[in-house]
């Protein structure tokens, strides 16, 4: 039976009828009097305070919602993906990055083996390259101490590392150790061409990730790097190979058939999704940049959250909540489009990093069962630092005709340095545009006295529902129970929703074309006939690239 026929479904569209001419306005002047609709609303759990008063919810909808979570047996599916089953169908295996944050004394057993064991002894394998490098004792071709990195991947395998470098930039780094950290991602050459002018060969370490190692983006810029250092120095493949290169896959052979020598590899796991990597080997980045014990409390913070997941009952637990008000939303208030909004220049990436985990995840419509979905599954999702996109698309969410529900995220505190008043006046200003943008996009202008007699064009309609994410304040430990909060987020969407989040096969056939596009670009005999678009644009490709 699909969720949509169940009575706590049906009852979340009567619930929904009647709340659908409820303005978010009309829910906190009901709350006038004892104002106690934040205190109501809003749930904390350790350094992460999450405020769902400005949802158009009330205490009746999270019945409701807990009614549809318990029909879809929430429960039982959060115990299946901590225990390791194979709910990742498509690909028949476990999803277990959850187990990769476990602490070393914690056991979790996949087909009679304690795999934390495995993950522990791969921090360890991780823990001696970082020291190595911090304490100048990888050396390039040359004899010279590695100063520079250049991450080599894309999608999961530059993402998290990328996001969680900018983010943890205030992080201490083992001290003396101030390395220069750059990420390679585009197929198309520009970044890595732009970078390799700048770069010294004696002293760059390429890291190349991959789970795979078969992703052309990831691979064609990584021969380009070692071109450029073969160019350079003029030494043979093997030893560039030994001196400027760590290869993160889950293939083994891969890497060794590429030529990373095997004290160069690190290894993780095929129940390690790509988009959830960032706390396996593929934080490499992030343990060079905050060093191997900030990226142990980044871990902590998201296995915290990961404990809170599993055992919090349903109105405290905060991904719980946050999920089932995204159903809430997308399902029944028909919202079908979700900005992610930082208040911090730190979390510059955090909104690319959500797009790909929420929509390569749940951005499906064939059930679990292989049936086809007749609802509607993840929004749209997109985001900018908020005060830049205040000056870009915000006029949309105030005064456009689609309904946006935003996610408002701020730490309290910023700034050690108490005596800088400027840095300390920045970050009081980005807090009070936080606050004033939620509010107004909630309200409207009708709760700011005056404005109600204001011309029509100079008005704000508000009701456009908010969640904000407040941390006390950014660092690993917060952020990484911030990023599993989302991760969690999403599998509880999907629960719901009857989707495997797991897998992405929506992306393979586009890289499939790709390749037989590719023969005709480089004047080799093609067989496959195109579309007259794709004839035309690649006839006039050619006359274009002719000389
Ligand atoms: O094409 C999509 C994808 O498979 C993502 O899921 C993944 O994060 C990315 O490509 C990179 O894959 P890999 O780490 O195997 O190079």
């Amino acid at each position: 039976m699909s969720v949509t026929e169940t009575a706590a479904w049906k009852a979340l569209e009567d619930h929904a009828a009647m709340m659908q001419n409820t303005h978010l306005r009309d829910l906190f002047l009901a709350d006038s009097s004892d104002k106690k609709r934040f205190d109501e609303l809003s749930l904390s759990h350790e350094h992460l305070l999450l405020d769902f008063s400005k949802q158009r919810i009330t205490q009746n909808t999270l019945t409701l919602l807990k009614a549809l979570a318990d029909n879809c047996q929430l429960n039982d599916w959060k115990a299946r993906l901590f225990n390791g089953d194979h709910i990742n169908t498509s690909e028949d295996r476990p999803a277990l990055h959850t187990a990769l944050r476990q602490p070393e004394d914690s056991h979790l057993a996949l087909a009679n083996h304690n795999i934390i064991g495995d993950v522990h002894a791969n921090l360890a394998h991780m823990a001696s390259m970082v020291e190595r490098i911090h304490a100048g004792q990888w050396r390039g071709y040359s004899g010279l101490p590695i100063d520079t990195i250049v991450n080599i991947g894309v999608g999961g395998s530059d993402l998290g590392p990328l996001m969680a470098c900018k983010a943890l930039s205030d992080a201490q780094p083992p001290e003396g150790h101030q390395l220069k950290m750059h990420f390679v991602s585009s197929m198309d050459g520009s970044q890595i061409a732009d970078l390799l002018d700048r770069l010294v060969p004696t002293t760059t370490l390429f890291i190349i990730s991959s789970k795979s190692f078969t992703t052309i983006d990831t691979l064609s810029n990584a021969n380009t790097a070692r071109q450029w250092l073969k160019s350079a120095s003029g030494v043979k493949t093997e030893l560039l190979n030994r001196r400027h290169f760590i290869g993160i896959s889950a293939s083994a052979e891969k890497m060794n058939q590429w030529g990373i020598p095997e004290n160069s590899q690190l290894n993780f796991w095929d129940w390690t999704g790509g988009r959830y990597s960032m706390w396996s080997a593929i934080g490499l980045p992030i343990a060079l940049r905050i060093g191997m014990q900030g990226f142990k409390a980044m871990l902590s913070g998201a296995h915290a959250m990961d404990e809170h997941f599993k055992t919090a009952p349903f109105e405290e637990n905060l991904p719980v909540r946050l999920g089932m008000i995204g159903i809430w939303n997308i399902n029944f208030l028909n919202i079908h489009a979700h900005a992610i909004l930082p208040y911090d220049g730190r979390l510059s990436h955090l909104p690319a990093y959500l797009e790909q985990l929420e929509m390569e995840s749940n951005g499906k419509s064939v059930s679990r069962q292989g049936e086809a979905i007749g609802y509607s599954t993840c929004p749209i999702l997109w985001g900018e630092i908020g005060p830049n996109a205040q000056h870009a698309f915000y006029q949309l969410l105030h005064q456009g005709s689609e309904s946006v529900m935003c996610d408002f995220i701020a730490p309290a505190r910023r700034y050690d340095d108490f005596n800088n008043k400027g840095l300390q006046q920045q970050h009081q200003l980005s807090l009070a545009n936080c606050l004033a943008q939620s509010r107004l996009l909630a309200l409207g202008d009708a709760a700011i006295a005056g404005n109600d007699t204001a011309p029509i064009h100079k008005r704000y309609r508000g009701n456009q529902p908010s969640t904000t994410v407040l941390l006390d304040e950014l660092n690993p430990y917060s952020f990484g129970q911030l990023i599993a909060l989302y991760e969690h987020k999403v599998f509880v969407q999907s629960v719901i929703w009857d989707i495997n989040p797991f897998d992405q096969w929506g992306v393979e056939l586009g890289k499939k074309m790709a390749t037989d596009l590719l023969k005709p670009l480089e004047n080799e005999p093609s067989y496959s006939s195109f579309d007259s678009s794709t004839e035309g644009l690649l006839n006039a490709i050619l006359n274009k690239q002719e000389p």
